[in-house]
């Protein structure tokens, strides 16, 4: 499976902090044996996070967009808000999981708002922006991936 990875966050996309997100998840999907074909920095700018996400998928070279960031509660948190605008359907039960599996490791799960959804044939799905709780939400997601685009073809 071909996979773009797309850092959100203001601090990483102006130099300031390190990207240790991105690069974990790259890390992450290699081990499975999928590739990354793309990975990018941008900020939480609702405009440049929609056009992104639609930019990438219309190119139809990933069947997976995995965001990590932006999904709190912090005012300039809007990926979600991006995600909904640009999928011509939600996939509710991809987040609803990763919610209920994240509760066991910390009660903060529940302030993740992260969504996920399809658009054209690729599905995008919105991880939380530390490498740690991305990390643990891409493994208890990974399972189902295959199955998942294999249906959306
Ligand atoms: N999920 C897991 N598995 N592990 C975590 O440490 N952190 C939570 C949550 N989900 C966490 C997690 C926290 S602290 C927040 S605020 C939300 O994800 C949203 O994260 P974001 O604002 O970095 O996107």
């Amino acid at each position: 499976m071909r996979f773009g990875v797309l850092t959100i966050s203001d601090r990483s996309s102006q130099g300031v902090r390190p990207d240790a997100s991105g690069p974990a998840l790259q890390t992450a999907v290699e081990k499975q044996g999928w590739q990354v074909v793309k990975y990018a920095i941008i900020p939480d700018d609702l405009t440049t996070i929609c056009v992104t996400l639609a930019s990438w998928c219309d190119t139809g070279e990933y069947d997976i967009l995995l965001t990590t960031g932006g999904t709190g509660f912090a005012p300039r948190d809007v990926t979600p808000e991006a995600t909904v605008q640009v999928v011509d359907k939600l996939t509710p039960g991809i987040p609803e999981a990763m919610r209920q599996a994240s509760l066991a490791v910390t009660e903060h799960a529940m302030l993740s708002r992260a969504a996920a959804g399809i658009r054209g044939k690729t599905l995008i799905i919105n991880l939380p922006g530390s490498p740690k709780a991305a990390i643990e939400n891409f493994h208890t997601i990974s399972p189902v991936l295959q199955h998942a685009i294999d249906l959306i073809q």
